[in-house]
């Protein structure tokens, strides 16, 4: 079990876009384990390769955030294939950006491919809560996080927020 630190928002690195995985071997299994753990610490729904510090193209993700089970699933090289319909996501938060909430238009229906832990390829055709978490993780992998996705009054009332908790901690 190892608990991997979250990086947080302005840190650039998750501005980055990641890089497909080419191999599963050892280090990715365990990269994803660990990523497991991180997510039901935190706790979260969802966690994305970059978030503590790798370029990888990895997400883990379990809507019931059901620590004890640990019913999680992985995609590598997710995509979204296709989406529909318009979803208000209320109270969307992300572990990169602690400290703020805000309601955020996503899709309802989101079909995602990828690959699983062995390889095979997978196909999800999620809506509601679960093309949410799909559709933010896979925002991470490219570099873009909710508050991009919020108004630009909201997102600079944050972004003041957060450089003036930098200052006083200077
Ligand atoms: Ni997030």
């Amino acid at each position: 079990m190892a608990i991997l630190p979250i990086i947080t928002y302005p840190d650039p690195f998750l501005k980055e876009k990641t890089n497909p995985v080419t191999d599963i071997n050892d280090d990715i299994k365990k990269l994803i384990a660990d990523m497991a753990d991180t997510m039901y610490e935190a706790p979260g729904v969802g966690l994305a390769a970059n978030q503590v510090g790798m370029d990888k193209s990895i997400i883990v993700f379990d809507p019931e955030a059901d620590k004890e089970n640990r019913p999680y699933q992985v995609l590598i090289n997710p995509e979204i294939i296709s989406q529909e319909g318009e979803y208000l996501s209320e109270n969307e938060g992300c572990l990169s950006v602690p400290d703020f909430r805000s309601d955020v238009k996503r899709a309802e229906f989101a079909v995602v491919t990828g690959l699983d832990l062995q390889g095979n390829p997978v196909k999800i055709e999620a809506q509601g809560l679960l093309s949410v978490i799909l559709q933010h993780e896979i925002d991470h992998l490219n570099g873009i996080l909710f508050i991009d996705r919020i108004s630009s009054l909201k997102r600079s009332i944050y972004k003041r927020k957060i450089k003036k908790q930098l200052r006083d901690n200077e």
